[in-house]
């Protein structure tokens, strides 16, 4: 008996040796696989940074496959799973191959995968920010055999977490309500988070988690995993937990294959969407920090550059783009400091000129009864006053009364034979992107413009339709449901184009608002609109729940008038301001219309939002007061240079209740070292500062007393009802501090 034991216990230990432990690493973070030619992946561990001995110690260590396809232990959750042309679905995928390089800043690790049953590879990449505590994992899948198989479940990355208590946040939301935080209890069985909306993907949920594995998810400490599939199409996150077995946590990302069932040709591969990751032990605001840091360096286009300040046209006149009218608002513009001036929806369109949103996408010709003078008079008009100029496009998009649609009705996605669903003005339709024609004219939308009028500098790229109707007229039966996938890569070909041509033209994205919002686009774009919402009160919850990972400076945030259109709320200028300012700042309003004293004071907020714009759209985010927690009845939150030598904190209180206590706002992220010069940034009255504004006071004290701010304590006044400036709800300060 005992000799068995022995015997047992060598062959174990020689299996071992001939294993490979593959340490993948950030400054950090650590995850450990285990190759050995032949075997199965073995997932070992995901936590900090860690060395041999620390993993294979550590509670948080495993042994379980890390990319499973179904075939093998089918009970269990995989990651892919194959239709062969005979009909076969199961395989076995063992290690075939590792290769490690690096380059650029990212240490890259593959393990290709052989099916012992199939010319098929699955190629698995685990790729590791050495600047950062950023890991990006994704998969390829190669059809190395002479048909074609049906891919029915082809994930990016599978992960597993040894933890029993996870507390899960995600972000959901509907148009003018994007991004609103959710935390939960990752409860036993399967949670799933997906759209198939093909298009606008992010209309209803992100493709984004956070997971405190401790149990909690606190802003500064807790160990916490978090992560996001930069994808343009329809996603699937899906946490798998049974508390009950000594099983991990799996977590697995990827494309949805609801209705996408992808045929991979012979000799093609399909490469699957990054997942990006990030491992914090200090909480869910390092997390994001990390997700910040990343971005603006890696992913975001020109994610370093600084933001101009900008008037968009959309909530000032809607699709009356008339000459005056632009030149009116560009006369505002200029005189309250913005840097840009940006036309939207409405300037195009000849035979169906765009008088109202059911007519005209897809002729993207100058409507002249609107602008006699043309695009190239409003951008010489913009030069005269000292603004960039910026137009509006809607290119993957036709209605069906345009010239477009009636030179290629084949262009659109539909089904021939029964009637399409159409979206807005009842005549909208999606082009079909995986036409390498309609490719080619989407490319010459942004071409043709820059071409007509070098002088643009800035498109917002606008989309307000999903995918209703998933019909190509150009794939052939066989590959139809390829289409939700070869949309995004028809899409992908031509951003690519787009950015050979004109590689820092800023372009926004847009779609209905926020509904694009995902790392998938950043690569081709600078910015994005937020939200549709203007509302600054709204906007908080929806700011605040895009940050927990998107970076401030890719966040459109525009001041819109005094009465918000899609919430019907009055708000103080100060307060606008105020809110859009935590982001890139812009204006949704008519400057024509603003009285006197918002005028002056949007004046004074733009100037002095420039003066604070390194910090705010590049400086490292502190969540000091969630408007998540409590009664939300009050947020703040902060920036601070990578050298803490300056910071601007934002307060805001969104909701007055009588006798409401104090609220004590302890900053972070400050050097505890350094003595800091408080300064109000613009003061609701010139020269009439809050009572902070001049003390200096240890980063020490600051980050441990913390301060009270009188100001935001009650006003009551008489004059509340008819001076917004005097209402008690709605009151904010932005605070700057300089380390002396
Ligand atoms: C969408 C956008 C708006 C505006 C309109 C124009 O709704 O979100 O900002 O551009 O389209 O039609």
């Amino acid at each position: 008996m005992f000799k068995r034991l022995l015997l047992l216990l060598l062959i174990g230990a020689t299996a071992d040796v001939m294993a490979k432990d593959y340490f993948v690493s950030t400054p950090g973070t650590t995850m450990v696989l285990t190759a050995e030619v032949g075997k199965p992946l073995m997932f070992r561990y995901y936590g900090a940074r860690a060395d041999r001995d620390d993993v294979f110690s550590s509670y948080r260590a495993m042994n379980t496959q890390a990319f499973r396809a179904f075939g093998t232990s089918c009970v269990n959750p995989h990651a892919c799973q194959v239709r062969f042309s005979d009909g076969d679905t199961s395989m076995n995928l063992v290690v075939e191959s590792v290769s490690e390089s690096e380059d650029k800043g990212l240490k890259s690790t593959v393990f290709t995968l052989r099916d012992t049953a199939h010319d098929f590879r699955v190629r698995v990449h685990y790729d590791a920010c050495t600047d950062c505590n950023v890991m990006k994992l994704w998969s390829e899948y190669v059809n190395c055999g002479r048909k074609p198989v049906l891919l029915e479940r082809f994930m990016s990355a599978a992960l597993p977490v040894k933890s029993k208590e996870c507390r899960l946040l995600t972000l959901a939301g509907n148009h003018g309500n994007e991004c609103n935080e959710y935390v939960e209890d990752l409860g036993a069985g399967t949670r799933v988070i997906s759209t198939q909306e093909g298009s606008r993907i992010s209309s209803a949920c992100q493709a984004a988690f956070m997971l405190g594995t401790d149990g909690e998810l606190s802003e500064d400490h807790g160990n916490v995993i978090a992560g996001t599939l930069a994808w343009t199409g329809n996603f699937q996150l899906e946490f798998i937990n049974n508390p009950f077995t000594q099983d991990p946590v799996m977590i697995f990302a990827g494309i949805n294959p609801t209705a996408s069932a992808y045929t991979l040709d012979a000799g093609k591969t399909l490469a699957t969407p990054e997942l990006i990751l990030t491992y914090s032990t200090s909480g869910r605001g390092d997390a994001m920090r990390s997700f910040h840091f990343w971005a603006r360096r890696h992913q975001v286009l020109d994610g370093t550059v600084e933001r101009e300040v900008l008037l968009n046209s959309w909530e000032g006149v809607h699709l009356d783009t008339y000459e005056d009218a632009m030149h009116s608002l560009m006369d505002g513009a200029a005189a309250v400091g913005a840097e840009m001036f940006v036309m939207d929806d409405g300037w195009f369109g000849v035979k169906y000129p765009r008088a109202k949103d059911n007519a005209g996408l897809g002729d993207w010709t100058t409507d002249r009864n609107k602008l006699p003078n043309g695009v190239e008079g409003l951008v010489r008009y913009a030069g005269e006053k000292g603004l960039k100029f910026g137009i509006w496009i809607e290119p993957e998009m036709v209605n069906t009364s345009s010239e477009l649609y009636d030179a290629h009705p084949d262009w659109v996605l539909r089904h021939q034979s029964f009637e399409p669903t159409v979206g807005r003005g009842k005549t909208q339709l999606l082009l079909d992107l995986t036409n390498p024609k309609v490719q080619d004219f989407v490319f010459g939308v942004v071409d043709n413009i820059m071409k007509e009028n070098p002088g643009v500098s800035y498109i917002k790229w606008d989309h307000n339709m999903s995918i209703e109707n998933a019909h190509s007229l150009y794939l052939p039966a066989s590959h139809q449901s390829n289409l939700l996938v070869d949309y995004q890569l028809g899409l992908r070909s031509i951003l690519e184009r787009v950015r050979k041509a004109y590689p820092h033209l800023v372009i926004q994205l847009c779609s209905s608002g926020g509904f694009r919002l995902n790392y998938g686009f950043m690569p081709y774009f600078q910015e994005v609109w937020t939200s549709d919402q203007t509302d600054p009160l709204h906007r908080i919850y929806i700011q605040w729940g895009s940050l927990d990972f998107y970076p401030s400076n890719i966040l459109a945030a525009h001041v819109c008038r005094r009465w918000s259109k899609y919430n019907n709320r009055y708000t103080p200028v100060k307060f606008r301001f105020d809110v859009a300012s935590m982001c890139r700042l812009g204006l949704e309003l008519v400057p024509s219309d603003m009285n006197d004293d918002e005028r002056t004071y949007a004046t004074r907020a733009i100037a002095a939002y420039k003066q604070i714009r390194p910090v705010v759209q590049q400086g490292s985010l502190y969540k000091l007061i969630s408007p998540y927690d409590g009664n939300r009845d009050f947020a703040s939150l902060m920036y601070v240079t990578d050298d803490g030598n300056r910071a601007v904190v934002f307060a805001y209180r969104m909701l007055y209740t009588r006798s409401m206590p104090e609220r004590v706002i302890k900053f972070r992220g400050l050097n505890p070292e350094k003595r800091y010069l408080i300064r109000e940034v613009c003061p609701e009255h010139e020269g009439k500062p809050v009572q902070i504004d001049g003390k200096v006071v240890s980063g020490r004290y600051l980050m441990t007393e913390g301060v009270v701010i009188r100001e935001l304590e009650d006003r009551l006044s008489s004059k509340m009802v008819d001076d917004l400036r005097q209402t008690n709800d709605y009151r904010s300060v932005v605070l700057e501090l300089v380390a002396q």
